[in-house]
Formats: structure tokens, sequence, C-alpha cells
């Protein structure tokens, strides 16, 4: 574990993407310009990563509630309070499936996709309880799927300035 710029990391998992599917349009709102998680650089990279194709794959693969010419969305969120710092990333794609089988998505082989191996939520939970965080699976009022990693913060100097750790003096609003 080492203090990784968790901005930095969600914009290199996110460039690939972009990269990779030129008919989705990506978008960012991140409340911080630096972000700094105690983390294993690598593993938060899969995390994001395994978001990032379950999104795609939600608006790739089969029914949406979206007419078939509206434009596949994915955007990408970094929100941060006090103790915590929050990467959500949302798409408009099929949507999560029905309450009752929710629970269990992040189990390992639950899938609901033909090719699908159902591991990668599981490993993002693993990755997530690891460092202390937690996995948020939400729908997004207006469709789709909201999937966030919740880190902890851990203030290492003990105190309750945050500040430097959060450069909470540059915020900003990428709109
Ligand atoms: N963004 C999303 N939108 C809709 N459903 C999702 C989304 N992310 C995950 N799911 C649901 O959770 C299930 C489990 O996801 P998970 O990533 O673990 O496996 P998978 O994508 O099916 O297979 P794999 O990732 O191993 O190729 C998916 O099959 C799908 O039903
Ligand atoms: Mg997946």
């Amino acid at each position: 574990m080492k203090s990784e710029d968790i901005v930095q990391l969600t914009k290199n998992s996110t460039v690939l993407f972009e990269t990779a599917h030129r008919d989705i349009s990506f978008t960012s709102k991140f409340i911080v310009e630096l972000g700094l998680v105690s983390c294993d650089a690598r593993q938060v990279g899969q995390a994001l990563t395994n978001l990032l194709q379950n999104a795609v794959d939600a608006i790739e693969g089969g029914q949406s509630d979206k007419p078939e010419s509206a434009p596949g969305l994915i955007e990408i969120r970094i929100d941060t309070d006090e103790d915590r710092i929050i990467v959500a990333v949302r798409d408009n794609g099929i949507g999560l499936p029905k309450d009752d089988q929710r629970d269990r998505l992040t189990e390992p082989y639950v899938t609901t996709r033909a090719k699908g191996t159902g591991l990668g939520l599981a490993i993002v939970r693993k990755i997530m309880e690891d460092h202390g965080g937690e996995l948020l699976l939400e729908d997004h009022p207006e469709g789709g799927a909201v999937v966030s990693l919740v880190f902890v913060l851990q203030d290492p100097a003990g105190s309750s300035d945050k500040d430097s750790i959060l450069e909470g003096g540059n915020l900003k609003n990428v709109l």
C-alpha cells in the first residue's frame, strides 16, 4: 500500500476505455484535483477497469430502456466528504438486475450475461474489502447503473485537518 492519487488512477483507467470505445461518450466530474488514498495502485486500477467494462457491457449488450438512437454515456465522478473519497461510474445501459438478485451480484460466478464469468464484481468487492472500503451498486434515477468505490480516508497525522490529504484549497469543479 502506498499513497496514490485516486484522481490520476481513475484518469489512467478511463483513457484506455475512451480510446477503445469511441462510440460511447465519456464524461468526468471530479470535485478534487488530487485525492491521495493509501492503496495498491494495480489493484485499484483493476477494480476501475472491471467497473468500466461492466458499464460498456451494459450499454453494448442487449436491450436497455434507452431508445436505440440514444448514445451510450459513461460518467465518472469523484466526490469527497470529510472522511471518504467516492469514485462512481454511471452508465445509461440496461440497468442492474431487479432487487431480489442485487445482493448476489458481487458473489463469484453470478452473471446475467451470456459470456460473463461473473467474476468482475467479486474481484472488485474483494479489492475494496482489502482496502477497508466498500462497493456500492445503485440504480440511476434516469436509468442505468451507478457503481461506486468508497475509500475511507486515513489521516496519517491523526489530526482533523484533511486539507493536506485532499488539497481542499484547490477544489475545482470540472463540469
Ligand atoms: N453497470 C452495470 N449495469 C447493469 N448490470 C450490471 C452492471 N455491472 C454489473 N452488472 C450485473 O452484475 C452481474 C455481475 O457482474 P460481474 O462483473 O461480476 O460479472 P460479468 O460482467 O457478468 O462477467 P465478467 O465480469 O466476469 O466478465 C452482471 O452479469 C450484470 O448482471
Ligand atoms: Mg463484468
